[in-house]
């Protein structure tokens, strides 16, 4: 009941008005988490799914147009094979389980990424929860597997040198707009708010250009730990932020 009553309080504190229309979280320390239980990591990871499904319900909850969440890394590759695998079955097992709730609750799938290398059975749960979910409208869940900002930019200059190539367009035309929009996250907005979880102060190559201008904030508490209040929290950290980008605060207080 008191956890109720906190949740409400915090609730009741939100400026509906100033919400972050997108928001990217890195859900870190799934096996620390599990580590201290005397647990194996894949019981971490498994926690991290539910922590998940808290933090998408709260945000469609509140109206968060855009959540973005890190889920396996360009750099994950390097984890012990069973531990990759359990990762990739533990999606396909999340996005076959939860397509009946975002069909509910008005979420629309996305994903950033290389679907190269990601085993066939992975793309097939993708492209059928794509698919299924693909007329909602309430919000848009992008689950970022086999991404790396490194990688996506990458991939985007390489697609943009294909079309200079071909004639299609000059590179005098290249500019931050079209670079945008060749990346996975192309027609949405930068996440204004970027958290991550566990205590770690870095961003391990999640949306590195995305992430210009995004107010950052770090939780201490584990992923599976994170609950529907620590994100309320986060929010309204946001809220109390001062977005200058570039301009003096005199110039700020006159808008
Ligand atoms: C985040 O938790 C999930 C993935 C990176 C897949 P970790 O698995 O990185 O957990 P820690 O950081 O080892 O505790
Ligand atoms: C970042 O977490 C990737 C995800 C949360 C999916 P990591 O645990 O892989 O990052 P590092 O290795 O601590 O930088
Ligand atoms: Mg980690």
């Amino acid at each position: 009941m008191a956890k109720a009553e906190q949740l409400n309080d915090l609730l009741a504190r939100l400026d509906k008005k100033r919400l972050p229309a997108h928001i990217a979280i890195i859900m870190d320390g799934n096996g620390r988490w599990a580590t201290r239980r005397h647990l194996p990591r894949s019981a971490g990871h498994k926690a991290g799914m539910e922590a998940l499904r808290q933090a998408v319900e709260l945000c469609s909850e509140i109206g968060i147009h855009i959540l973005t969440v890190y889920a396996f890394s360009t750099e994950n590759w390097r984890r012990p094979a069973d531990e990759v695998g359990f990762l990739m079955r533990l999606f396909i097992q999340y996005l076959e389980g939860e397509v009946a709730l975002m069909n509910e609750q008005g979420i629309r799938l996305g994903f950033l990424g290389s679907r190269e290398a990601l085993p066939a059975a992975v793309l097939l749960a993708l492209a059928q929860a794509q698919k299924s979910t693909a007329q909602n409208e309430r919000m848009l869940l992008n689950i970022a597997v086999n991404y790396g900002g490194r990688d996506e930019l990458a991939r985007a200059i390489r697609s943009l040198a294909l079309k200079v190539r071909d004639g299609q367009f000059s590179p005098e035309h290249i500019n931050e707009q079209v670079i945008g929009a060749a990346l996975d996250t192309a027609g949405a907005p930068d996440p204004e708010l970027m958290i991550r979880t566990s205590g770690e102060l870095r961003i391990s190559n999640f949306l590195i250009w995305q992430a210009a201008y995004s107010e950052l904030y770090f939780s201490d508490k584990l992923w599976p730990d994170f609950n529907k209040r620590d994100l309320l929290t986060a929010i309204l950290d946001f809220q109390g932020r001062n977005r200058r980008f570039g301009r003096t605060e005199q110039q700020m207080a006159k808008d």
